[in-house]
């Protein structure tokens, strides 16, 4: 059966995990997928580093639309990141009828409902289970594994930066800005590290999640959003003489209770730093790791945890989508694919609840 063809916008980090992980676990993939996935042009300012990752494998130009362009191209993937070139080349690709795949949390969050539409009105899927928690497979579990749940509430640790800063700050009294540039130099911050300190980033990750989990449409800027900038170290002696933890935690919860005591109903989206019991599984997720907890109504509170940033688990989450996307376009070949689009709403009206 003929290959999956992919075209990667950008091949930095996370275009180079994916590049990697795709060639390193070419014939577990194939089988999973029912035909291989390949990577056959790769767009990105700079050509001399791209062409050294993929190292003839792949075609390498530096105009993303030339990639958007080719008609063989099945699969874009978006990794450039912003919302500016990214938000018109994802728009391109949908009007061209390719699929797409993006990491870039940010983009969605704020233009997601006119991005959603777009590529439903046109039959393609826009696949984003690495723009949310990294590795950790939340979107599946959200979408598939809970859908027999009437969801309640997300709560989860959902930017490593902040969570490594924090870790670093407690367990090794390492100051604020020695502890972010470490981050940076793992390579875990966002180009701009205020998006990872102030709870920006966190935010666009629990409005996706909060979209996906109670189908209302994504309304970023509804959420409350508090970072860790104003932080010290003695809030974090504090807390843990106390017997707690502070964690930057990004929620989002049903509130129709409101509604029998005469308030109004709505989604609360929330980020900021918590106190948590220091007994808490979440409150031990140490370092750059991420942890997801899903309270629904059949199967009680679930758990997920795992690498939150970084190459290749963000590859692994990439590749994710681009199998359920091959699987897809075997089963229909027509591409007449919504269920893995992002869900009509379901709760249309539904605001996000001022704090
Ligand atoms: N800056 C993000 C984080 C990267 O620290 O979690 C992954 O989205």
């Amino acid at each position: 059966m003929k290959a999956i063809e992919v075209g990667l916008l950008g091949i930095g980090t996370v275009g180079g995990g994916t590049f990697r992980v795709l060639q390193r676990n070419e014939e577990e993939i194939r089988r999973r997928a029912g035909r291989a996935i390949r990577i056959s042009m790769v767009a990105d300012l700079d050509t001399a580093r791209a062409e050294q990752v993929v190292g003839g494998a792949a075609k390498v130009v530096g105009d993303a639309r030339a990639v958007i362009a080719n008609p063989d191209i099945d699969v874009v993937v978006e990794l450039i990141g912003g919302t500016g070139l990214a938000k018109a080349l994802v728009l391109e690709a949908i009007a061209a009828g390719k699929h797409v795949v993006t990491a870039n949390k940010a983009l969605l969050a704020i233009h997601g409902t006119e991005i959603f539409a777009a590529a439903r009105a046109k039959g393609v899927v826009v696949a984003f289970e690495a723009a949310v928690a990294g590795g950790i497979p939340i979107i599946k579990a959200l979408r598939e594994g809970l859908s027999a749940n009437r969801l309640e509430w997300v709560a989860g640790i959902v930017n490593g930066t902040t969570n490594y800063i924090l870790s670093e700050m407690r367990s090794k009294g390492v100051d604020f800005a020695a502890a972010l540039k470490d981050a940076q130099a793992l390579g875990y911050a966002e180009a701009d590290p205020t998006f990872d300190v102030e709870g920006v980033d966190a935010a666009h990750k629990a409005t996706l999640v909060g979209a996906i989990a109670f189908g209302i449409p994504v309304q970023f800027a509804s959420a409350y959003v508090e970072g860790i900038g104003a932080l010290q170290a003695a809030d974090i002696a504090y807390a843990e003489q106390l017997g707690y933890r502070l964690k930057l935690l990004a929620i989002t919860k049903r509130r129709d209770d409101l509604q029998q005591q005469g308030g109004a109903t709505g989604i609360e989206l929330r980020v900021h730093p918590t106190l948590v019991p220091a007994k808490r599984l979440i409150a031990n997720v140490e370092g750059a790791m991420n942890a997801v907890l899903v309270h629904g109504d059949a199967v009680g509170t679930t758990m997920y945890y795992g690498k939150g940033a970084g190459a290749e688990p963000t590859a692994s989450a990439v590749i994710a989508d681009l199998v359920d996307i091959a699987r897809l376009i075997t089963a229909d070949p027509d591409h007449h694919v919504p269920h893995l689009a992002f869900q009509p709403a379901e709760m249309h009206d539904t605001p996000v609840l001022p704090i």
